[in-house]
Order: structure tokens, then C-alpha cells, then sequence
């Protein structure tokens, strides 16, 4: 049974506090913390910060350490690890609000994570197992990690409009195969960044991709591919945008140059200006996955561009994980993938119903980090358990990226002769 939860303030991989949680069993002690991300929108689930300015800048979490020191503390101690809906709807009954903004979904989350890790031990199973047995899955895959190479917009300082470009390296056999393809297609980018555009481009961005000072999409695509063609793999390695459109609609038009403030304003597009160019990048680079192409309001151009079927239309800021945005996504038929951040649902039981709703509409889901993580590698087992298919966990370099695709060797190796790759089937 659970015996003590006790809770910390620690900071993630941008130096901005987080909760962090020790939650103790009669067999041991299990550990979780939670991410956060630059985006944060009205749908999700509420990150509690302290807002006393002059502490962190207001980025303080010492509430939510306390709601988990104090009330969540007091409503588990007892309670039995392995019943992790008891023990995820104990703290959502305790919050009483829609978006946990009372007790905070960073501090129930933190609380759910560090349960599930002891369920897991109290089974003597490993983390994955227990979780494809929470979700009545019980066939584990390993997913295609898609490699953050190169940054910009919010995550970097160049004048990249597009947030993040991902090589996806679907053609491997083993995931263990895919992450030296990652990590070799990364150190060759490294050096072509160099030869073309000099040392200093090659300093990286929040989630470790390069963020060189190119400003169009052609000119970073041409770059990762080079890299691509240099290792060698070519067809086996695949690209992934997510263009986080919603950072630089200004009305209706799109502001390609929002990141230079001398151009800001000069290059505007339309909706239907991008339609053309997303086309146009998909039939000449190996494009196979698009994450919010248009504002997260403009769900007519979503859906016209999903109909295309040029290539995965994963939504990230449309959805926000929200079971209800995800609801008229599927209704409207709007994108065919779910960016799943688990900070903007709050609990393990609801990131699992999450997750089979998009599977029962046959989309793909992308298990993600956030751009602020921590060493917790909990996602990695999650998306194991739930044979997602997809992760993206930053790039191939930094520690709290690491983090994630080590586990993931790791548990290849333990699964052996089990372990499948979800490989060309990254979509199922
Ligand atoms: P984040 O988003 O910066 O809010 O973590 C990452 C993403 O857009 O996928
Ligand atoms: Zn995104």
C-alpha cells in the first residue's frame, strides 16, 4: 500500500521550477516529475504556478507541492498502487474542477506517474507491462522516434517561422537501429551546418535540433536532407514538421518572418499560399507527417489539407489532448494523428481513454515531450505499453531528450526476441 507521498519544487531542462514527487510503498520508493511546454492553451489542463513575481519570476510551484504534501497526501496513503483509476479519480474527485486547476494537473500528474511506476513494482512486472495491462493492451511495440534535427520558431532564436523538423528513421529494423540512424544522420547535419552556414549555426535550440539562421523552409529542409544523403540511409529516413502554425497567424494571414523583427510583417501568406507550399515540400522531400499546418482555429484549411492525403496531419495546439477537441476533430474529420502531451491531460487513466479514442478513429498518435523536461523517462514506457507507434522526444543529444531513447534500448533489450518495431507501421 502507499505509505508517504511527499512532493519537491525542482527545475526542468529550461531552468523553470516543476514538481517533482516521492511516493513511498512497503516496497520501496518511486520517483515522477512532470514537464511543461511554451504552449499552453484554454483546453488543457491547468499548470498551477505560484504567480509571486518575485520568486522564479512567478514560475513557482510551491502550491502544487503543497497540495501533494497536504490533500493528496491524506487521500492515497493506504490506498493500493496497482488501481491506478482508484487512485487517478481519487485526486480528481479531491480537485473538483474540470481542468484540475485547484489542486494542479503538474502536481495530480507527478502523484499518477510516481503510482504507476509502484504499481508496476508491486506486480513485479516492468513499467510497460503494467501499463498495456492498464489499458487492456497487451501486445507491446517500440516506436519510430522522431528526432527533433532542427528548430525554430518559439524554440530557437534564428529566423525559422517552422518550430521543429524530424527525421524519422521508419526503414530501421530495430528501434536500437533507428536511434544510431538518428544520432549519425544528427553529426553529419553538424557538419554540413558548418561547411554551408559556419560553426556558430550550429548552436541548438530548446529540444537540442540545430537552429541555423536559415529563414525558409526550403533551406533547412535542403540542409537535413544533405545530412540524410550523406548517411547513406536515404529511403529509410523519413521527415516530420510540426510548423506550430498558431505562433504566427496574425489574423488570417501567416507572418513567415515573425521570428526577425527587422522583416516581421513582410512575408505574409495566406492559408491558401501554405496549401501549395506543404504540397509542394511533400513532393519534394520525403514529408510524411505535418503537426498544426494552420492556426488552431482554422479548422476549415486542417481538414481541407488532411483531405489531400499527402501525409500524416497531426494535431498538437488544435487539440490540445482534449477528449472533446479530439471529439470534433474526428467528427469533422480535421487531422488523423494526436500529439499526446500527458501534462495536458493530468492523469495516467485519462491519458489511456485519450489515446483509444484516436486509435478507435484509426489515427496515428505521437507520444511527446514537452520543450521543458526533466530526466523522467516515463513517456518512453507509455508509449511502449500503448504501442502507440510514434514518439517524439526531442533530438538525438542533451540528457533530458536522452532520457527517453535510452529507456527505449533499454526495454528493447529486455523484451529480446519479443520486441517489435513499429517501423513501417508507424501510423497504426
Ligand atoms: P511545447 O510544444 O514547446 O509547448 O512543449 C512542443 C510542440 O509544439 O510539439
Ligand atoms: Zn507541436
Amino acid at each position: 500500500v502507499i505509505t508517504k507521498v511527499k512532493a519537491r519544487q525542482i527545475l526542468d531542462s529550461r531552468g523553470i521550477p516543476t514538481v517533482e514527487v516521492d511516493l513511498y510503498t512497503n516496497k520501496s520508493m518511486f520517483r515522477a516529475s512532470v514537464p511543461s511546454g511554451n504552449s499552453t492553451g484554454m483546453y488543457e489542463a491547468v499548470e498551477l504556478r505560484d504567480g509571486d513575481k518575485g520568486v522564479y519570476l512567478g514560475n513557482g510551484v510551491a502550491k502544487a507541492v503543497k497540495n501533494i504534501n497536504e490533500k493528496i497526501s491524506e487521500a492515497l496513503i493506504g490506498m493500493d498502487p496497482t488501481l491506478q483509476s482508484q487512485i487517478d479519480h481519487a485526486m480528481i474527485d479531491l480537485d473538483k474542477t474540470e481542468k484540475k486547476g485547484e489542486l494542479g494537473a503538474n502536481a495530480i500528474l507527478a502523484v499518477s506517474i510516481a503510482a504507476c511506476k509502484a504499481g508496476a513494482a508491486e506486480k513485479e512486472v516492468p513499467l510497460y507491462k503494467h501499463i498495456a495491462d492498464l489499458s487492456g493492451k497487451t501486445n507491446p511495440m517500440l516506436p519510430v522516434p522522431a528526432f527533433t534535427v532542427i528548430s525554430g520558431g518559439k524554440h530557437a532564436g534564428n529566423n525559422l517561422a517552422i518550430q521543429e523538423i524530424m527525421i524519422l528513421p521508419i526503414g530501421a529494423s530495430r528501434f536500437e537501429e533507428a536511434l544510431r540512424m538518428g544520432s549519425e544522420t544528427y553529426h553529419h547535419l553538424k557538419a554540413v551546418i558548418t561547411e554551408k552556414c559556419g560553426a556558430h549555426n550550429c548552436n541548438v535550440g530548446e529540444d537540442g535540433g540545430f537552429a541555423p539562421n536559415v529563414s525558409s523552409f526550403r533551406e533547412a529542409l535542403d540542409l537535413v536532407k544533405e545530412a540524410i544523403s550523406r548517411t547513406g540511409y536515404n529511403d529509410k529516413i523519413k521527415i516530420a514538421l510540426d510548423v506550430a502554425a498558431t505562433n504566427f497567424c496574425i489574423g488570417k494571414r501567416y507572418d513567415l518572418d515573425f521570428q526577425s523583427p527587422q522583416k516581421s510583417g513582410q512575408n505574409f501568406k495566406s492559408a491558401e499560399d501554405l496549401i501549395e507550399l506543404y504540397q509542394e515540400l511533400c513532393a519534394e522531400y520525403p514529408v510524411v507527417s505535418i503537426e498544426d499546418p494552420f492556426d488552431k482555429e482554422d479548422w476549415e484549411h486542417i481538414k481541407y489539407i488532411s483531405s489531400l492525403g499527402i501525409c500524416q496531419v497531426v494535431g498538437d495546439d488544435l487539440l490540445m489532448s482534449n477528449p472533446k477537441r479530439i471529439e470534433r476533430a474526428i467528427t469533422e474529420t480535421a487531422c488523423n494523428a494526436l500529439l499526446l502531451k500527458v501534462n495536458q491531460v493530468g492523469t495516467v487513466t485519462e491519458v489511456i481513454e485519450v489515446v483509444k479514442q484516436a486509435k478507435e478513429a484509426h489515427w496515428g498518435v505521437v507520444t511527446s515531450h514537452r520543450c521543458g523536461e526533466t530526466v523522467d523517462s516515463f513517456i518512453a514506457d507509455l508509449s511502449v505499453g500503448l504501442a502507440v507507434g510514434q514518439i517524439k522526444a526531442g533530438a538525438p543529444c542533451r540528457g533530458e531528450r536522452l532520457e527517453k531513447y535510452n529507456q527505449l534500448l533499454r526495454i528493447e533489450e529486455e523484451l529480446g526476441d519479443q520486441a517489435v518495431y513499429a517501423g513501417e507501421d508507424w501510423r497504426q
